[in-house]
């Protein structure tokens, strides 16, 4: 391995993947010598990984890219250089436009394309003006990305599965992130012992339809069992799941599977069947109710997370009161609510009949105390109990450390940084809107 000599800052904004994603970038750029810097200013390479989900996506990406020019500019003035990479889902929708409004910037690439940077980077070195990859290419990224080099710590995610073919009425996934695709069986198990080996006790399986993952027969029920075998993996998650592919064999591993957590985020994003019909969800309001009791049946523990949208074009205030009807009939130990934001290029945002903004505001608001409301009801319910805590990292203040519980509830606990890496029994003793006030029950931890 060359030496490190440069230093490369990597900025991830988005979801889950963009985090694992960044991670690969610096893993696959480590081997040219570049090291993790402390911020921009120390930086010789800037990615910027982008989200193009909500809201005024480019404009973030521009006046970030205005800022990190200052930068590189002043860099410049004193005879240096400093590279600038935009990543992520912008980069792929709006690759061109970027390299227009900011010809500052040295490389554009997609999601696809991670394990093309070396060759990017040197290619920016040489040419004038900028290095775009935005293509889907024929061969996989992962069979191209160096194995995962450095610790993860205690909790470490895993992308198993990437794209989408589900084409939601509002949503640019299926064409920032291209077609669904499964990493075989064989690497994504060969990548989780690596990163148990590395310290890895939990591992969060990724993909933005991770229960369509297909990289084996048995589909990800059978890959969760196989995990489970992994000596010393002690927790295992998987996010984002589609109400669509929930079927009964990942069902029964909720059931079956210890490691599996008794917390499942499965959205929903309507509980009205118009929309839920107008969104192209391909479920209606009564399958999704009819899952959440099969869970529960086998699963009486499970908590339930969701996503939500307020305002798709056409949604009415009738609509809108079936969001909370499902909302109350389920009960959410948490949630993530948005206000509908149109996205070019996605069939909704030329859809009749927008819901003006104050009315989404409304809607969002009335949501939002709803979920708020069973969140706090749902963490003053595990006031008194013990729980198992797999504790991750020093707590805020001296002497604390910092867990999650089996529903990813956390804590920080006064106790000695030795039980980092390890779970222990806590007792909950009060609860607040995000987090549990909790003290340590056994020093030594209990056996995992
Ligand atoms: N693949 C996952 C999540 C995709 S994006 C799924 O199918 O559920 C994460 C969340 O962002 C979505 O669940 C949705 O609630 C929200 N979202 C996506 N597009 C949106 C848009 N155009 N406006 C508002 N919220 C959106
Ligand atoms: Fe987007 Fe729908 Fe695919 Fe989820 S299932 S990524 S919301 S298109
Ligand atoms: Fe955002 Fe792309 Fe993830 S649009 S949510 S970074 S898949």
């Amino acid at each position: 391995m060359t030496e490190a000599t440069k230093r490369l800052h990597v900025i991830t904004w988005g979801c889950q993947m963009n985090v694992y994603d960044s991670a690969r970038m610096q893993g696959v750029l480590a081997p040219l010598g570049y090291a993790p810097a402390a911020g921009p200013e120390e930086a010789d390479m800037v990615i910027l990984n982008t989200c193009h989900i909500r809201d005024r996506a480019a404009e973030k990406v521009f006046s970030e890219l205005g800022r990190l020019r200052v930068i590189k500019q002043a860099r410049e003035a004193e005879g240096g250089r400093m590279v600038l990479a935009v990543a992520g889902c912008v980069a792929q929708a709006e690759g061109e436009e970027i390299v227009a409004r900011a010809p500052y910037v040295d490389i554009v690439l997609g999601p696809q394309t991670y394990h093309r940077l070396p060759e990017m980077v040197a290619r920016a070195s040489r040419a004038a003006g900028a290095v775009i990859e935005t293509d889907f290419p024929a061969e996989d990224k992962f069979d191209h990305l160096p194995e995962i080099a450095a610790a993860p710590g205690p909790t470490a995610f895993l992308t198993i599965q990437e794209g989408c073919d589900k084409f939601c009425s509002f949503c640019v996934v299926p064409y920032t992130r291209g077609a669904e695709q499964s990493r075989p069986i064989d690497a994504v198990l060969a990548e989780a012992r690596r990163l148990v080996a590395l310290g890895a006790r939990e591992i969060t399986l990724l993909g933005q339809n991770v229960n369509a993952w297909h990289g084996d027969a048995g589909g990800l029920a059978a890959l969760v069992r196989r995990l489970a075998d992994i000596p010393d993996l002690a927790r295992i998650r998987y996010t984002t799941s589609h109400p669509r592919d929930m079927d009964a064999a990942l069902i029964a591993a909720h059931a079956e599977v210890p490691q599996l957590m008794p917390f499942l985020h499965l959205p929903v994003q309507s509980g009205s069947d118009r929309v839920l019909r107008a969104m192209n969800r391909g479920h209606t309001a009564a399958d999704y109710l009819r899952l959440i009791e099969r869970l529960r049946a086998v699963r009486p523990d499970i908590a339930l997370s969701s996503d939500f949208i307020v305002g798709h074009p056409g949604e009415t205030a009738a609509d809108f009161a079936a969001t909370l009807d499902l909302v109350r009939a389920v009960g959410f130990a948490q949630a993530f609510s948005f206000m509908y934001s149109p996205r070019p290029g996605t069939p909704a945002a030329a859809a009749p009949n927008p819901v003006a903004p104050s009315e989404k505001d409304r809607r969002l608001q009335e949501l939002q105390a709803l979920l708020r409301a069973q969140q706090a009801a749902f963490n003053a319910d595990c006031v008194g109990r013990v729980v198992p805590v797999l504790f991750t990292g020093p707590g805020r203040r001296d002497g604390q450390v910092s867990g999650r519980t089996p529903w990813l509830q956390p804590v920080h606990p006064t106790a000695s940084a030795s039980l980092i890496g390890r779970i222990a029994p806590v007792k909950i003793t009060a609860a607040h809107a995000n987090s549990l006030s909790a003290t340590l029950l056994a020093e030594e931890p209990a056996p995992a």
